[in-house]
Order: structure tokens, then sequence, then C-alpha cells
């Protein structure tokens, strides 16, 4: 069901100093930051040969990502997207074998202007899962 790995995502409490160690001292591509009032974040893409990592940082008030800096001071890895090409199949399908689907169960559109759904940390190893419809 799933396909590619679209893009690896980690919570940063400073994007300026995230974007500028990625870009000077990894050598990394750093595109400018883009707001998702959507989602509660801001949003720097880094552009990998194979994949993306995304840096993230809470935007406005009840950011989804503010829970994870408290307890994550320093930042980490927040959510890993795998690429579906049938979003509302891979839900069906991952719904009727016991995952969990959070929020409404609908897809939102994510950064990348494609739908998005995430999956319950608990039913996948402690890891908070995307899929991204490509
Ligand atoms: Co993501």
């Amino acid at each position: 069901m799933i396909g590619r790995l679209n893009h690896v995502a980690i919570a940063v409490p400073d994007l300026e100093a995230a974007a500028a160690q990625y870009r000077d001292t990894l050598g990394a591509k750093v595109n400018p930051p883009q707001d998702e009032p959507d989602h509660g974040v801001t949003v720097a893409f880094i552009e990998l040969p194979n994949t993306k990592v995304e840096l993230l940082h809470p935007l406005g008030d009840g950011s989804p990502i503010q829970g994870f800096l408290d307890k994550n001071p320093s930042g980490g890895i927040h959510h890993i997207c795998y690429e579906v090409e049938d979003i509302l199949a891979a839900r069906d399908q991952l719904m009727e074998s016991g995952a969990r689907v959070l929020g409404s169960g609908e897809p939102k559109i994510g950064a990348h202007g494609k739908p998005v759904l995430f999956l319950h940390p608990k039913d996948f190893t402690g890891t908070l899962v995307e899929l991204e419809q490509v």
C-alpha cells in the first residue's frame, strides 16, 4: 500500500537556526519558510536527492506540535510521511485492520497541496505516520 518516503518531519524550537544548520553545516538546499495556518505550523522544506525533510515550528496558539516541543525542548523527529496512490482506499483498509486515523478521518490538504491523513502513533510502533496521496 505505501510507496515512497515523501518526507521526515522534525519539530524545531528555532526554525532559523535549524534552517541555517541544514544549509550551512550540512550543505542542503533549504527553501524559505512557509506559514501553514490551517495546520498551526511554519514549515521549511529541505530538498534531498531522494526525499525531503520538513522543519516544523509552531504557528499561533494551540499548534499541534507545541506539546511535542514542550516534551522535547531541543526538538526531534515528529512524523514520517509515506506516499499512497489512493488515500481513501488506504484509510478504509487501515481502519478495517483496526488502525486509528487522527481527527475526523477525512483527509486535509497538506503542506504540499495534496490530501493527507495522520495515523495514531500507538498503532505504528510509536511513530506518527502521515499518508499523502500523490
Ligand atoms: Co508532514
